[in-house]
């Protein structure tokens, strides 16, 4: 059976599940260390990619190239966007789309020149395993997380949202800059700093890839707060029980 390769950007949003991985192999290409490990009976190779487009698709084609891994599934934290996605909410992006691509007037804004594509389709079957995992996460998460620990948000309002994700080499974190990025894409649910490249490495090479992102912040002018909070406190929480469902599942 082909590894699966198990992504995550930043160390914070991977923490929970690290800790409860049986002891990996580590192999380090490319500055990274590729932690490969059986869990769940599903072989996986678990990497943090770093930020932004550049590290996603070099992270992406490392797993590809040197570890054969069959899929790769991404799991991190976004800003929301759409007025219903909240802090606390789950998305599991659909389709993936590069908002700092710009290529005009050669080449229509977005378009991935050459290619004639500007959103990269999420494999819809591993899609929805993680929608599945998601609504399953969202009850272990307010069932073991202490609400002294929620930093104020109502975690049982949070939801499971499906759609489109955008990525850019950018942290959103102005009204000024959301409201742009909300006017030009109106149906992105949230923003982020890697999947659409990693959307374009999978695509050339044929290999699956889903994302699910938790919302961290709303991108605005209190992001950067927001993020940091949830990243320390929550973030790897819903990354470790939303792959802990997926994975128990597939078992
Ligand atoms: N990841 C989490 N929050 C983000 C934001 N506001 N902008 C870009 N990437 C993010």
């Amino acid at each position: 059976m082909a590894p699966i390769g198990l992504v995550a950007a930043m160390r914070e949003e991977l923490a929970a599940l690290l800790a409860e991985l049986p002891t990996a192999t580590a192999s380090r290409v490319g500055g990274r260390d590729f932690w490969t490990v059986s869990w769940h009976g599903q072989p996986l190779v678990v990497v943090l990619s770093g930020i932004g487009k550049v590290a996603a698709a070099t992270t992406a084609t490392a797993l590809i190239e040197r570890f054969g891994v069959g899929a790769i599934v991404f799991t991190g934290v976004a800003g929301g966007l759409a007025s219903g996605a909240r802090v606390g909410d789950l998305v599991v992006a659909r389709h993936l789309l590069q908002h700092d691509l710009d290529a005009s007037p050669l080449f229509p804004r977005f378009e991935v020149p050459l290619t004639g594509m500007s959103r990269f389709a999420t494999d819809a079957a591993l899609s929805d395993a993680l929608v599945q995992a998601a609504q399953a996460a969202l009850e272990t998460v307010r069932q073991t997380l202490p609400p002294t620990e929620w930093l104020g948000l109502d975690l049982h309002a949070a939801r499971v949202h499906e759609g489109l994700i955008v990525s850019g080499d950018r942290f959103v974190s102005t009204h000024r800059e959301r409201a742009a990025l909300v006017q030009a894409l109106p149906d992105a649910l949230a923003v982020e700093m890697e999947c659409a490249a990693m959307a374009q490495v999978c695509h050339d090479y044929g290999v699956p890839l889903a994302a699910l992102r938790t919302i961290s912040d709303q991108a605005d002018d209190q992001a950067t707060v927001d993020f940091l909070r949830f990243i320390r406190h929550i973030a790897s929480r819903y990354s470790a029980a939303v792959v802990g469902h997926w994975l128990r599942a597939r078992a």
